[in-house]
């Protein structure tokens, strides 16, 4: 029995939904544990791709439990939307299969139109937020009045606190920010329509985890977003609402930190950031935009182009430091293939000192050089990669020199999107 989590080391995006598709056929329970569907987790199989937002990146595999755990924000409108897509494929989606932890805070309409509204305020920080209400929806659970999955069970109490909040969520709307009043009454059917049929999928969240532990099943923990749009670690504010870190499995699904037995971090080959914020190896030139035609760096949810840049070591190894990765999986590294040289960033010069930690301040940041050093590259196809000795040896280079930086061992390489485009060096439930 093991319980192994998967987190981004970087911006989001670095390719957690394949490495949870990929690992999953080996656990008996996959479970979200932050976040909302601000992510798109992509999964390619047998050339189908299939984007997921919310529901664990385990449900291909027939024989997987996925849990959306305590700590998402879940806009019931996706998630049945999400779940009839699936059922259109052939996928069970039944309520044994996907469960919603009762504690789960629930996205509701206002939560969008305030996370909009506040994004085109003319005097505001424009974030570059997914708008999908991620933070207005983590705003209310900390205020303590928000609406969880648990209220979809009671018809009577579900209408009261959602007219009631509606109301104070129409004062800002109108008064504050001069937008139109959302019909909180008109929306109202709909919401209850929506309440029974996520109803019976509720579930009490940390006993089926800790049900799970009992009988010995291997648990996956699918975290979304990436270390730095951890709102305590992350490029504040330019960051999401939630904590990605490994650490935050512990509250967003309810279990203890002894528990967890593995932390691989999902790592891009290059850097990858999609909205606004500070990006020290961003790379505004043409090999920038190499990257992102190559790696079709297109937001999965949103479909903005994600801005490109090298490696980041001082990213990978706070993220080591912040999540005690306990292994690696690289992906993406095909893109590099015709790159020469490749360059990776091993600390910042900052007024001429060198440093190797992410200052919080964004001015200080902002004043932050790369020091590259260059590593060569390679022309080979890697794609039909499948073993560490198909590889060629300046990729080999390369990736150890990433484990060097992370002071982390490699566990999977990706080549590819698809689920076979994968070198296993270790299995992480082994
Ligand atoms: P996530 O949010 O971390 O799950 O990542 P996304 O799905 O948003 O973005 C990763 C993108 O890269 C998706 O389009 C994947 O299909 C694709 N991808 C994942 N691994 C690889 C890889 O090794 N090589 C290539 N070329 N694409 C990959
Ligand atoms: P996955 O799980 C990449 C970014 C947004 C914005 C900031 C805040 O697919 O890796 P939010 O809507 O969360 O309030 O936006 O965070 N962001 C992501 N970027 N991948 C994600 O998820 C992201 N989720 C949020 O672009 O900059
Ligand atoms: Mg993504």
């Amino acid at each position: 029995m093991k319980s192994v989590v998967i987190v981004g080391t970087q911006w989001g995006d670095e390719g957690k939904g394949k490495i949870v598709d990929l690992l999953a056929p080996r656990a008996n329970l996959i479970v979200r544990f932050q976040g909302g569907n601000n992510a798109g987790h992509t999964l390619v199989v047998g050339g189908e791709k299939t984007i997921l937002h919310l529901v664990p990146s385990g449900v291909l595999h027939p024989e997987a439990r996925c849990l959306i755990g305590n700590g998402v924000v879940v806009d019931p409108e996706v998630l049945t939307e999400e779940m009839d897509r699936l059922a259109a494929k052939g996928v069970d989606v039944g309520p044994g299969r996907i469960m919603l932890a009762e504690r789960a805070h629930l996205i509701l309409p206002y939560h969008q139109l305030l996370d909009g509204a506040r994004e085109e305020q003319e005097s505001g920080q424009k974030i570059g937020t997914t708008g999908r209400g991620i933070g207005p929806c983590y705003e209310d659970k900390a205020s303590r009045v928000g609406l969880r999955a648990v209220d979809l069970l009671d018809e009577e109490e579900l209408t009261k606190k959602f007219l009631a909040l509606a109301t104070a969520k129409n004062f800002l709307l109108t008064q504050y920010y001069g937008r139109a009043e959302f019909d909180a009454r008109g929306y109202l059917p709909r919401l209850l329509d929506l309440a029974g049929r996520l109803g019976p999928h509720v579930v009490p969240g940390s006993p089926q985890i800790h049900q799970a532990r009992e009988r010995g099943d291997n648990i996956l923990f699918e975290g979304a977003q990436g270390c730095f749009l951890d709102i305590d670690h992350g490029t504040y504010p330019y960051v999401t609402s939630s904590n990605p870190v490994a650490g935050s499995v512990c509250s967003g699904a309810g279990l203890g930190p002894k528990h967890l037995d593995e932390v691989i971090g999902i790592v891009k080959a290059y850097t990858t950031r999609v909205g606004g914020g500070p990006f020290p190896t961003e790379l505004e030139d043409e090999i920038g935009d190499h990257l992102q035609r190559i790696g079709a760096e297109f937001g999965s949810t949103t479909g903005r182009k994600r801005r490109c840049g090298w490696l980041d070591g001082v990213v990978l190894a706070e993220a080591a430091r912040l999540n005690s990765l306990t292994g690696l999986a690289v992906t993406k590294l095909d893109v590099l293939t015709g790159l020469d040289p490749l360059r990776v960033c091993t600390c910042y010069d900052l007024d001429g000192g060198r440093i190797s930690h992410i200052p919080a301040s964004l001015g200080t940041l902002a004043r932050c050089r790369p020091v590259y050093e260059e590593w060569p590259g390679w022309t080979e196809d890697i794609q039909d990669a499948r073993a560490w000795d198909d590889l060629p040896p300046a990729a080999r280079n390369y990736l150890n020199r990433i484990s060097e930086l992370a002071g982390a061992p490699l566990a999977l390489v990706s080549v590819g999107p698809g689920r076979e485009s994968t070198i296993e060096l270790s299995d992480p439930f082994a």
